[in-house]
């Protein structure tokens, strides 16, 4: 198993910085604000934060354009701040691990800026140029025309992005380098001294940004993305080896082999993850899983799921999410209860899950203007809810300064208020995270037993050691076949909805399971 020990246990908490709590009233959340709210984070059960990048950047995309890798943004504080946001985690026994972007900088990078000048220099190879400005970059996006050097360079995402140099899987061109040459091993090391330089300081590791486009033209596999991850995680897993790297890649088996600890099941067009919460990208009405009206069964997810659990159990992780800063919310088209069903499946599954700011209290995806290039993600990225104060309680500047609205409807969920309603999502997530931190069977590498058949029945059916867990969310009482008739008559030791657990047919065992209902059943 995974040789970082700390993950068996953790719950991440992913923090969007811009927008989680502002102490010095200019609109914008920092660092300080986040040190402020670490006992709420704790006070909740996770464990574990993953905060979205905070370094110095023009901010075109949000702060995926990094200008300096080790300097932390004015907007949020110092570097002194981050290394006392470190400090105050590790007190509460608690993980941080920041955003790693290897993949591009910002075209206002130093390195970016010499890379661009018409003479040779260090950085030359450091990105990825084409020998005249005529000269494309075959089917990848590309600038030229803009710098002193003769040359187009390829970009990694946005116009504000170019792609740092790892190389060519084949060199098929005279300008591109293979992945031994010298510029895409210096763009390793490069990396390597910005990890080396943040673990130092007391990070705990790094979620890494589009983790599998580090070699272009790349092997059907990602043969040469992973070998360039393997070199790096050679030098830099060998001298922490409790660091943790998770890939936004989704594809865990390939994340594993190129030395991952875990890998974002991430909402791809249709894939199994999408089919559960937001089923509506391909069309317009939402047929996602856990809504109480959806038609379909899990066969998407578990086919996709399955072959990637079994190919990585007891070697690395599949994280799961209830939504990241590039996702709509699930409260855009389902409500509290459907919400509160997909985090009972949520953490009680295997591998190590994550908590996007907010959702443990509901918050609603807002109809905002971009900001930063966020485009459609910008309504997921708004001011957290704390109270009923000024601006939600996330910050004492004027409403026109803030860095995004807040919620502006009468009933938007707070902190406050979901605290005070015992029957809140915020005490549904509460209370299945101190079942999680309690029960070893449901720890990350805890075994998995799923029973749900693919296609053949509409409710998730899995064991997690001598416990039982039914997510039936459909509208309609569900007949359920118990793996083990210990079942029958086993302790009910956690529900949502009314936790009827009817009996049909002991020696049948078959069960019924009520409508909108999930139930952790333990046996002797
Ligand atoms: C994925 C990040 O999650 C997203 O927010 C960003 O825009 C792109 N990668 C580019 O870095």
């Amino acid at each position: 198993m995974s040789k970082v020990a700390w993950l068996k246990d953790a719950v991440f908490y992913e923090i969007y910085p811009q927008t989680f709590y502002d102490t010095n009233g200019d609109g914008i959340g920092d660092i300080k604000g986040i040190i402020e709210k670490l006992d709420y984070i704790k006070e909740l059960g996770a464990n574990a934060i993953w905060l979205n990048p905070c370094f110095d950047s023009p901010f075109k995309d949000a702060g995926y354009d990094v200008r300096d890798y080790k300097k932390v943004a004015s907007r949020y504080g110092t570097n002194e701040d981050l290394y006392r946001l470190f400090e105050e985690v590790h007190k509460r026994k608690m993980h941080l691990i920041l955003d790693l972007v290897p993949g591009h900088t910002s075209e206002e990078h130093s390195w970016f800026v010499e890379s661009a000048k018409d003479y040779w220099n260090t950085y030359s190879s450091r990105y990825i140029w084409t020998r005249h400005a005529f000269e494309g970059i075959g089917g990848h996006p590309y600038i030229s025309g803009e710098s002193e050097r003769p040359g187009a360079y390829m970009l990694n995402f946005f116009k504000c992005q170019p792609a740092l140099n790892y190389g060519f899987y084949r060199p098929s061109e005279p300008w591109q380098q293979s992945m031994k040459e010298e510029g895409p091993q210096k763009t390793k090391e490069a990396m390597v001294d910005v990890m080396d330089f943040w673990l130092s300081h007391g990070c705990d590791g790094f979620r890494v940004d589009m983790a599998d486009s580090l070699v272009k033209e790349d092997g059907p596999e990602k043969e040469g993305t992973r070998q360039v991850w393997k070199d790096m995680f050679s030098v830099i897993q060998k001298k922490y080896p409790d660091a943790a790297f998770v890939s936004e890649w989704c594809n865990a088996p390939l994340s594993m082999d190129a030395g991952f600890h875990m890998d974002f099941y991430l909402d791809h067009g249709n894939n199994g993850y999408q089919s559960l919460l937001r089923d509506y990208l391909e069309h317009s009405e939402d047929d996602s899983y856990f809504k109480a009206d959806s038609t379909h069964d899990t066969t998407r997810f578990l086919s996709e799921y399955m072959e990637w659990y079994q190919k990585t159990k007891g070697k690395s992780y599949i994280s799961m999410f209830s939504c990241n800063h590039d996702t709509p919310r699930a409260k855009r088209t389902l409500g509290d209860r459907e919400i509160s069903l997909f985090f009972g499946f949520l953490l009680t599954m295997p591998g190590v899950p994550f908590i996007y700011y907010g959702d443990e209290i509901g918050m609603r995806f807002l109809e905002v203007k971009s900001k930063e290039g966020g485009y459609q993600r910008t309504g997921t990225r708004t001011p957290m809810q704390w109270n009923s104060g000024k601006n939600l309680g996330f910050s004492e500047a004027p409403m026109n300064a803030l860095y995004l609205p807040v919620d502006p409807s009468v009933d938007a969920p707070t902190v406050e208020s979901a605290k005070a309603d015992q029957d809140s999502l915020y005490h549904i997530v509460k209370d299945l995270l101190a079942l999680r931190h309690k029960e070893k069977a449901f720890q990350a590498d805890a075994p998995m037993v799923m029973h749900t058949l693919k296609g053949k029945e509409q409710a998730l059916v899995y064991e997690r050691g001598n416990f039982l867990c039914i997510v039936n969310p459909s509208n309609t009482s569900l007949e359920i076949s118990l793996p083990d008739e210990a079942y029958a008559t086993a302790k009910l030791i956690y529900k949502i909805g009314d936790g009827l657990v009817e009996v049909l047919s002991k020696e049948k065992k078959i069960i019924s399971a009520r409508p909108q209902s999930f139930v952790v059943l333990k046996k002797d």
